[in-house]
């Protein structure tokens, strides 16, 4: 599945990939699922393949967040979220569960009523809590949690700095990649 196809926003159409889209898709992702939960105790999960470690003293992560993403508003409210790295046996299998915005308004074409509709992710993915009660997917390879330092604005995204604040791995074996998975979300 191509996300261009469902998410025509985007650019580049998947049959006309201009040089510097093909050079862009050439990039390696890790495939993700952002954990968070808004003020009012809402919790919520959303794929992400752009995500990385960017210092080591303190330990801070860069997340990458579309700027009309329930996940980033929620994180705007709480400061907190959780990582969580997919398996490369299982993780399409909650991939799939999480890849659709919770709020059907944001996929373009809905009806009036299929728009208002809001999905819960966590009611299908088996999960637990963080001691400070974000979401941690049950089947991730490994998990970890972050406070919110910085909201960086960078196009029609928000870098989100987070500082780790408590992880663990939790299988053995290797991170999904989209490699692996062949879903796309760069260019
Ligand atoms: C393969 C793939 C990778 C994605 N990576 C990101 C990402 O790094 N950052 C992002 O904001 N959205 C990413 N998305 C899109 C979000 O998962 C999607 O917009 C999601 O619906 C937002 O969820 P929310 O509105 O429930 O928070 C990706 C989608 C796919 C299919």
């Amino acid at each position: 599945m191509s996300y261009k196809t469902l998410f025509p926003h985007l650019p580049g159409e998947p049959m006309k990939l201009e040089p510097v889209e093909r050079a862009l898709l050439a990039e390696v992702y890790g495939v993700h699922v952002i954990g968070s939960r808004s003020a009012e105790g809402v919790y919520n999960l959303m794929l992400a393949d752009w995500v990385m470690q960017v210092s080591f003293k303190p330990r801070l992560v860069a997340v990458s967040l579309e700027n009309d993403a329930r996940t980033l508003r929620f994180v705007r409210e709480t400061r907190l979220f959780t990582v969580n790295l997919l398996h490369e046996k299982d993780g399409e299998e909650v991939a799939r569960k999480v890849v659709m915005p919770s709020e059907a308004a944001k996929v373009r074409g809905r009806s009036p009523e299929e728009a208002a509709k809001v999905i819960d992710k966590l009611e299908r993915v088996p999960h637990a809590f963080t001691q400070r009660g974000m979401p941690i997917v049950a089947q991730a390879l490994a998990w970890y949690e972050c406070e919110a330092e910085q909201f960086v604005p960078v196009g029609d995204h928000t870098l989100v700095i987070g500082r780790v604040l408590d992880g663990d791995l939790l299988r053995s074996g290797e991170m999904l990649t989209e490699k692996e998975l062949g879903w796309e979300y760069a260019g």
